[in-house]
């Protein structure tokens, strides 16, 4: 998927990630870079007006806004109903920038405990909550545990991945009361052009 979006600060970031895939060829230092692309564009007040029309994405969706056809990483929209209780989870072996442009949202962020190799079997304890405002950015790294909580009013976050990971690979989902792990497909990507 192209970018077809018309928005002047999305526009330039994706043309600026496109740089940096081709100036780094390490993933984490890509996705570092990307994180500071990200903390600008989520800072942009005329793409927080426009993600005021964004539709939810409630019943475990992303709006996909681009998937770059040369380099593979993907962005991501997702736009959480007030007070959206969220899953613990992880992206498999991809990056993820978690960046929020509109409301707020408690970012959880999760340590594993047992050795992992018991199948299906995972001890988690709860490693640190930030609470994320507009301009914030979480990096998740590969295989990390985490859980995105929404605040009291809609919230909306970007997401810089290093590829999409839905419809690919399947994903961890994770029951701290069960101690459970199990693998499961990532939601359902909605094609999305953003607009100024
Ligand atoms: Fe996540």
């Amino acid at each position: 998927m192209a970018n077809k979006n018309q928005h002047p600060a999305f526009e330039k970031f994706i043309h600026d990630l496109r740089a940096v895939w081709v100036e780094l060829p390490d993933m984490e230092a890509r996705m570092k870079q990307g994180q500071k692309l990200l903390e600008e564009l989520v800072k942009d007040e005329s793409l927080r007006q426009a993600s005021k029309s964004w539709p939810s994405t409630e019943g475990r969706k992303n709006l996909l806004f681009h998937e770059d056809p040369d380099y593979g990483f993907a962005v991501n929209g997702v736009v959480r109903a007030p007070g959206r209780k969220g899953s613990i989870h992880d992206h498999a072996h991809a990056w993820t920038a978690y960046g929020i442009l509109d409301g707020t949202e408690s970012l959880e962020r999760f340590r594993r405990v047992d050795d992992g190799l018991k199948e299906g079997y995972a001890k988690l304890e709860l490693a640190s909550v930030t609470e994320g405002a507009p301009g914030k950015v979480d990096l998740v790294p590969p295989f990390d545990v985490h859980a995105e909580q929404g605040g009291p009013t809609r919230s909306v976050a970007v997401i810089l991945r290093s590829e999409r990971v839905a419809g690919k690979v399947l994903q961890g989902s994770y029951s701290m009361e069960n101690n459970t792990v199990r693998r499961i497909d990532g939601p359902t990507n909605i094609p999305y052009e953003i607009t100024a």
